[in-house]
C-alpha cells in the first residue's frame, strides 16, 4: 500500500517540480562551467565560488550529469532555511520527502560543511539529522537507510551546509565524482584529471575544427577528451550515476537521454586530426587501452616522440595542449621550471601560428612563453594550484 502512495507522491509532486541545483566544479573553474550550462537550456545558471547554480527538473539533471564535461557533481538542493534553532534542522529534515530518494536500506552518508554556524557540532547534526530521516521513512512504513561513515561505493551523498544563520540540506545525484568518466583504468604517473583536460580545451577555444597535438599525452587524457568533445561524445556515457538508486528514478527517461546522446556522436571532422604523443612506448600503450575504453581509438594518431625534436604534425595551425611534468608530482620544482622554459623556447622555435593550452605549475612562469592574447587560470590539481595558461605563438 505505501508503495502506490510513494509512486503517486513522486509522480505528482517531484517530477513535474522544478529544483534547485548545484553543479561542483574546481574553483577556478566556474566561469567555464556557467557557460558550458549555458548551452543546455537550463534556467537561472549563476557561477558562485565552487561551482553553478541552476534551476532544472529532476530529468534535466540526468543531462548534466551525462553531458558536463566540467562539473564533479550535481547537487539536488531540498531544503534552504534560516536557522533559529536546532530543531529547525530536525523539522526541515523530516519534511523531505526521503521516501522518493532514498532506495530501501540505502547507504547514506552526511557531508556537514559549516560557516560562521551555530548549528552546533558535526556530528550532533549527522546523528540527529539521520533519527529525523528514519522517522519518516518508519512512518512511511519503509525500511530505515543505513549510516556509513566510510567512502563505499554506492553510498548516497546527504550535504548539510550552514553558512551563517541560514543552511542548505542537497543531495547528491551523481555517486562517484564525475570526472571518473569510466574510461581510464590505466594511469602514468601524473595523470591529469578530466575535468581538468576538458576545462584546459576549453579555455584555449577548441572546438574540434581544427588539429590537435598533446605532445606530452602520458595517459592520452587530453586527446580523449578532445576526442569525445570533438565528436560530441557525452563524457557521462560510460557511468552510472546516484540518481539511478532511487525510487524516483525513471529508467526510461535515463535510457531515452542515452540513447538520444549515442545518436548525437559525430565523426570527427577530417580537418581535425588529433595527435597524442609521448616520449615513453609505455605511455603509449596506456594512452591506447584508455582510447579503446573510450571508443576513440580510431580518432587519434599515437606514437612514440620526443617533443623536443617533433614537429607541428600539420600544415595547418590548430591547437597544442602540453601537460608537461610538474614539480612536486614529477621531479623537483627546478627541473620543472626549466623543462617550462625549454619547452616555451621549443614552441616559439617551430609552432609558430598555433594555439596553445598548457599547464604550469608555476603563475610566473607564464613569462617564458611570450604568447598572443595570453590569458591564464589557477585552479587547484593533485594537492597543488597549477596554472592554465593559453595563447597564441607568434
Ligand atoms: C604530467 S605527464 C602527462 C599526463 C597526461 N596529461 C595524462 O593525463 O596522463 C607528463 C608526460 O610528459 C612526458 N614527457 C616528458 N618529457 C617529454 C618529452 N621530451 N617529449 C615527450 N614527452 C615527454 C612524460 O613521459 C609524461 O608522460
Amino acid at each position: 500500500m505505501p508503495e502506490i502512495n510513494i509512486e503517486r507522491r513522486i509522480k505528482r509532486h517531484i517530477w513535474p517540480e522544478t529544483w534547485d541545483m548545484f553543479a561542483v566544479c574546481a574553483p577556478g573553474l566556474e566561469k567555464l562551467l556557467a557557460h558550458e550550462l549555458d548551452s543546455m537550456d537550463l534556467k537561472n545558471v549563476g557561477p558562485v565560488p565552487g561551482g553553478v547554480g541552476f534551476s532544472a527538473k529532476l530529468n534535466q539533471a540526468y543531462q548534466v550529469n551525462l553531458w558536463s564535461r566540467l562539473a564533479g557533481r550535481v547537487l539536488l538542493r531540498l531544503k534552504d532555511f534560516r536557522v533559529r534553532r536546532f530543531s529547525d534542522l530536525t523539522r526541515q529534515m523530516e519534511s523531505i520527502p526521503w521516501e522518493a530518494f532514498l532506495a530501501p536500506e540505502a547507504k547514506v552518508r552526511f557531508q556537514v560543511t559549516l560557516k560562521e554556524s551555530t548549528m552546533g557540532p558535526p556530528s550532533l547534526i549527522v546523528e540527529e539529522s539521520f533519527r529525523y530521516i528514519c522517522r519518516r521513512m518508519r512512518k512511511m512504513g519503509l525500511a530505515e537507510p543505513e549510516l556509513t561513515h566510510k567512502e563505499e561505493p554506492g553510498r548516497q551523498m546527504i550535504m548539510v551546509r550552514g553558512v551563517d544563520r541560514r543552511a542548505t540540506i542537497s543531495l547528491d545525484t551523481s555517486g562517484e565524482h564525475l570526472h571518473k568518466r569510466g574510461y581510464r583504468l590505466a594511469t602514468g604517473k601524473a595523470p591529469m584529471r578530466e575535468d581538468l583536460a576538458a576545462a584546459l580545451l576549453m579555455f584555449s577555444g577548441y572546438r574540434g575544427n581544427a588539429p590537435l597535438a598533446d605532445p606530452m599525452c602520458g595517459s592520452g587524457t587530453l586527446g580523449i577528451e578532445a576526442a569525445l568533445a570533438a565528436k560530441n561524445q557525452a563524457p557521462g556515457l560510460m557511468r552510472g550515476l546516484a540518481m539511478e538508486h532511487w525510487p524516483a528514478h525513471r529508467q526510461p527517461t535515463w535510457q531515452h537521454l542515452k540513447g538520444e546522446a549515442q545518436e548525437q556522436i559525430n565523426p570527427l571532422n577530417e580537418k581535425a586530426p588529433i595527435y597524442s604523443t609521448d616520449r615513453l612506448a609505455g605511455a603509449i600503450n596506456l594512452a591506447r587501452q584508455n582510447a579503446e575504453r573510450a571508443q576513440v581509438d580510431q580518432d587519434i594518431n599515437l606514437y612514440k616522440a620526443n617533443f623536443f625534436t617533433l614537429k607541428p604534425p600539420t600544415p595547418e595551425p590548430g591547437l597544442v595542449v602540453i601537460n608537461p611534468p610538474y614539480g612536486k608530482r614529477l621531479g623537483s620544482v627546478r627541473e620543472a621550471k626549466d623543462f617550462a622554459a625549454k619547452t616555451a623556447s621549443r614552441l616559439a622555435r617551430v609552432w609558430s601560428g598555433w594555439q596553445v593550452g598548457v599547464v604550469l605549475y608555476r603563475p610566473e612562469w607564464v613569462d617564458f612563453f611570450k604568447l598572443k592574447h595570453a590569458e591564464y587560470l589557477v585552479v587547484p590539481h593533485g594537492g597543488v594550484r597549477v596554472t592554465l595558461l593559453t595563447g597564441l605563438v607568434p
